[in-house]
């Protein structure tokens, strides 16, 4: 790397701000903490392993299943500049390489092989961390997020979305409904059928249907 010093000064505040203020446009906090804040799905970003390569965390980022076959994280489509300087920015915070690796916090549990593709255990892998086993909205990463994820088995609120709704929530995450984007989106990683089934078992959970006009 030739960039001067100053220079990636400059990069790394921009990042900062980005991943930070950046809850706004990335979720990943939705699920990696980063000095101390957000959430504790996969490990702390801001202490990543030293033997994690930068060529690994780039490749993490712009495609996590092909990075690590079986990755609970979603990819997060996004311009190449940004995937370059989040990747350079958080290879800079690794501790040296001649330190001893440090614990991940939080406990991430690394995927191994494939998750089964039926909506139950697509939701179970990668909803009910946030979302609950059952809906509930409880799950154990609920209490790390800035906002309360939506409670799929109430009845009364889930009645009030269409099937579409919740199509868009999932593939386009909560940036595209203007909620909060620390729910991570999943169009760049589930099918349309995949999609489609998960949506038909969010209706498993609250026991409802949406809105008659959207029917
Ligand atoms: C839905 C949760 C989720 C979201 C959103 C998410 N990640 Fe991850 N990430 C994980 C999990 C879980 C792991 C580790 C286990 C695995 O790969 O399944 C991981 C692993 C990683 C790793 C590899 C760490 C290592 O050295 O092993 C990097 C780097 C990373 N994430 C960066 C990001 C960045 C940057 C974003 C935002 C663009 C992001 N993640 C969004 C869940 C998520
Ligand atoms: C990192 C935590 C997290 C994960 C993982 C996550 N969500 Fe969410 N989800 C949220 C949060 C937080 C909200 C609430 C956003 C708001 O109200 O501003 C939400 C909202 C939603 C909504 C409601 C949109 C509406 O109409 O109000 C749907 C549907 C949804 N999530 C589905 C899913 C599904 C399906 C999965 C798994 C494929 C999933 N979520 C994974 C955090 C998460």
């Amino acid at each position: 790397m030739s960039t001067s010093r100053s220079r990636l000064g400059v990069i790394f505040f921009t990042v900062f701000i980005d991943l930070v203020g950046f809850g706004i446009v990335l979720p990943c906090l939705g699920c990696h903490a980063l000095d101390g804040a957000g959430g504790r799905i996969g490990p702390d970003l801001s202490r990543l392993p030293a033997t994690s390569a930068p060529v690994f965390i780039a490749a993490m980022i712009r495609d996590p299943q092909m990075a690590r076959p079986g990755s609970l994280m979603p990819k997060t489509p996004m311009p190449e500049q940004t995937l370059e300087l989040v990747a350079s920015y958080l290879s800079a915070r690794r501790p040296p390489a001649a330190a001893p690796p440090p614990r991940l916090a939080g406990g991430a549990p690394v995927a191994t092989g494939t998750i089964p593709r039926d909506a139950p255990s697509l939701y179970a892998a990668l909803c009910a961390p946030c979302h609950g086993a059952h809906g509930g909205g409880d799950g154990f990463n609920a209490r790390y997020l800035p906002v309360a994820p939506a409670v799929h088995a109430d009845r009364a609120a889930m009645a009030q979305r269409s099937d579409d709704r919740l199509f868009d929530a999932i593939a386009g995450g909560g940036a595209v409904l203007g909620k909060n984007v620390r729910m991570p989106a999943f169009g760049a990683t589930l099918s349309r059928k995949e999609i489609h089934a998960l949506v038909r078992y969010i209706r498993e959970l609250c026991r409802c249907e949406g809105p008659a006009w959207s029917r």
